[in-house]
């Protein structure tokens, strides 16, 4: 895999891997393990497939996959992320899961056609370049083969969007050319991408779908994790430090979490909505 780090001599830094390195997903991901685990009850995994999870953090959907007796290959673009992934394949006993870095838009080292699934929850919309990461998405699928992708929705009232729409609002714009990760949750827009990498359209299945984050303790210590090691979340507080507006972009946010929490106060569930979106690479594919 084409290592994407921002360290090599010369290289321009990769602003995309810097964003995900400057947090810990492990520490929201903890939150994330059931809802993983009831997404991937739903994908059809067998003994002996071959799946993809692309952008897969440290494992929330590539773990359970590999339990079910596939052989899963985890890439993502955070080295820190890969070296959790790797420590929790390891503890598991699973010698069929390997996590290795690599970028969505780029997938160069993946040969074509060499994965029965590829799965990428709330991953690869991440990733700059949205019409490359669909071609790359579908070349790497067998023909027959299934791509399914976890996107957030745009201007959704539920929570992941609004931590999105909130931080972006004490975050200096993005620079030109910049596409936003939330477009992945627009319908038109995916038709769009991957018919561009020549999937027809009746081929892909959009489905709004919930899911939950949990975790033991209130509302504010979802936030806090969010706060401290989610990348975006982060950015927005070290901007509204800048600018005198920090505590103003917690209230907002606490609001939010409180509001859209469904547990109590010692045990925070929060249901988030996000398109499922699931594609079929024709097996007739030349
Ligand atoms: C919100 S986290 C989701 C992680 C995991 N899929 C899960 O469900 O827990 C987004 C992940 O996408 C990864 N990511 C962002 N841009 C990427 C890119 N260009 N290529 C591969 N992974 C990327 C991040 O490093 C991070 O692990």
């Amino acid at each position: 895999m084409t290592n994407p780090s921002s360290g090599a001599a010369g290289a321009a830094p990769n602003p995309n891997k810097a964003l995900w390195e400057k947090g810990d997903f492990t520490q929201i991901a903890g939150s994330m393990r059931e809802a993983g685990d009831a997404l991937v009850a739903t994908l059809g995994i067998e003994p002996g497939m071959d799946v993809l999870d692309l952008g897969c953090g440290d494992g929330t959907t590539a773990l359970p996959a590999a339990q079910r007796g596939a052989r899963v290959l985890g890439v993502d673009i955070a080295s820190n992320l890969v070296a959790a992934g790797n420590n929790r394949a390891a503890q598991a006993g699973l010698t069929n899961l390997v996590f290795q870095e690599g970028d969505a838009s780029n997938l160069e080292a993946l040969d074509d056609a060499s994965f029965d699934l590829v799965v990428s929850m709330f991953g690869a919309m991440f990733a700059p370049r949205p019409f490359d990461v669909a071609r790359e998405m579908v070349r790497v699928t067998r023909p027959g083969g299934r791509i399914v992708m976890g996107n957030w929705i745009p201007g959704d009232p539920t929570l992941v969007a609004q931590i999105l729409k909130i931080s972006a609002a004490y975050t200096p714009p993005p620079p030109a050319g910049f596409v936003s990760p939330v477009t992945w949750g627009v319908v038109e827009t995916v038709l769009e991408r991957f018919g561009a990498a020549g999937i027809p359209p009746d081929a892909i299945t959009c489905t709004p779908t919930l899911y939950n984050f949990r975790v033991p303790g209130p509302p504010a210590a979802l936030l806090d994790s969010f706060r401290l090691y989610y990348g975006p979340t982060m950015n927005a507080f070290d901007a509204a430090a800048s600018t005198g507006r920090a505590d103003s972009l917690y209230a907002e946010l606490l609001a939010l979490f409180e509001a859209q929490n469904q547990g109590g106060p010692a045990e925070t569930v929060i249901a988030a909505k996000f398109l499922k979106v699931t594609v079929l690479k024709p097996r007739n594919w030349q």
